[in-house]
């Protein structure tokens, strides 16, 4: 078997603010694993635009989620920041793709179905291939390990899937099969408005959310008016089954503190809501309010976060580049 060197590859879109759940989910993982490993982190621009997007709004939304990965942690100079459009690699290796993989693997896409509502017809052609072009940020790389929250595990499998069946029809070692590395206590976190519901950018009620962008005032407000039961918090992680609001509170705690969900319920554990809620509110705004507001200066950045994105650009291309060459040569493309 063909062993090959690690190497991270992760990515968000830039639709709207980023928000609690891709931080506790993704963020707080990649900015571990650039101590540790070579690791590249893409603004997925070209995924943004399979649901049509104001063009001025894209743009500064690309540069915004830039900042917040700046003020979360990731480092330009460790690791590689760019935004997806700016390396043509990846919709190159998407059309290969989009010959590998099969209708019947992405018609059991559930994304695909939530996104797509109702009327499947008028959906975009590039919703139902994005777990494709997915596939193709990852294996441009040959990324060996893929940080995301527990939500893009389908699209994982799909890529492993698409890794397999290209090697196996070419008969190569080319592609590995990359690892989703979904962990810590949050990898879902769920809406502060409905705990049964991803708490996500989609969602009309800013209050169901936290922004990476707002204020103190907002975050301890946000979680005050989270919607709870009426019981006590249990003492042991078995007696939050079923009570979707207390886990999810519960689990952001653990996620901002490093603890786990049954240390969180040693020190809160049969006591009311509130005891939780006003610890949680003192522990996200520490924990969040010096990322907005890091956020907010760099976002008056325009010209060093463009060149952020142009460098790594430059530096994520003379990595695909190559593999990306040796792909056309094995399918039986001339290069000249
Ligand atoms: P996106 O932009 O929806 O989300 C970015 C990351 O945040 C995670 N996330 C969450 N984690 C926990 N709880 C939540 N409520 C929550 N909401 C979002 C997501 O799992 C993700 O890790 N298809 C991807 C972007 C992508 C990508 C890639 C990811 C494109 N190419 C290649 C990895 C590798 C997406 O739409 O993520």
């Amino acid at each position: 078997m063909t062993l090959f060197s690690p190497r991270v590859f992760s990515g968000m879109q830039p639709t709207g603010n980023l928000h609690l759940g891709n931080y506790l989910g993704a963020m707080l993982n990649w900015v571990k694993m650039q101590e540790t490993n070579e690791c590249i982190y893409c603004v997925v621009d070209m995924h943004a635009i399979t649901l049509w997007q104001d063009p001025k709004a894209l743009r500064q939304a690309i540069r915004d989620v830039t900042a917040s990965y700046l003020a979360c942690g990731v480092d330009p100079k460790r690791s590689i920041i760019f935004n997806q459009s700016q390396v043509p690699e990846h919709a190159e290796l998407a059309w290969v793709f989009n010959c590998v993989a099969r209708l019947g693997w992405l018609n059991r896409m559930t994304q695909f179905k939530d996104k797509a509502g109702k009327d499947k017809e008028a959906a975009s052609v590039g919703l139902y291939v994005y777990p494709n072009l997915m596939a193709a940020d990852i294996l441009a790389y040959k990324a060996t390990h893929v940080p995301v929250g527990d939500d893009q595990k389908q699209h994982l499998e799909l890529a492993r899937d698409i890794a397999a069946k290209f090697n196996n029809d070419y008969e190569v070692e080319f592609f590995p099969q990359p690892e989703p590395m979904i962990t810590g206590p949050a990898t879902r976190v769920m809406s502060l408005r409905d705990g049964t519901k991803k708490m996500s950018k989609s969602d009309p009620s800013d209050l169901s959310r936290i922004n990476l962008t707002d204020s103190a005032d907002d975050i301890a407000k946000k979680i005050r008016k989270a919607k709870t039961d009426m019981d006590a918090l249990p003492s042991e992680t078995a007696g939050l089954k079923a009570r979707p609001e207390a886990e999810n509170l519960v689990g952001i705690y653990a996620a901002l503190s490093s603890k786990t969900a049954q240390e969180v319920l040693n020190e809160f554990g049969g006591g009311q809501f509130s005891g939780l809620k006003n610890a949680l509110a003192d522990l996200a705004v520490e924990k969040l309010a010096p990322i907005a507001d890091e956020t907010k200066r760099l976002q008056s950045e325009q010209t060093y976060v463009d060149s952020v994105l142009a460098e790594g650009a430059a530096r994520a291309r003379a990595i695909a580049g190559p593999i990306v060459r040796d792909v056309r040569e094995i399918v039986g493309f001339i290069v000249s």
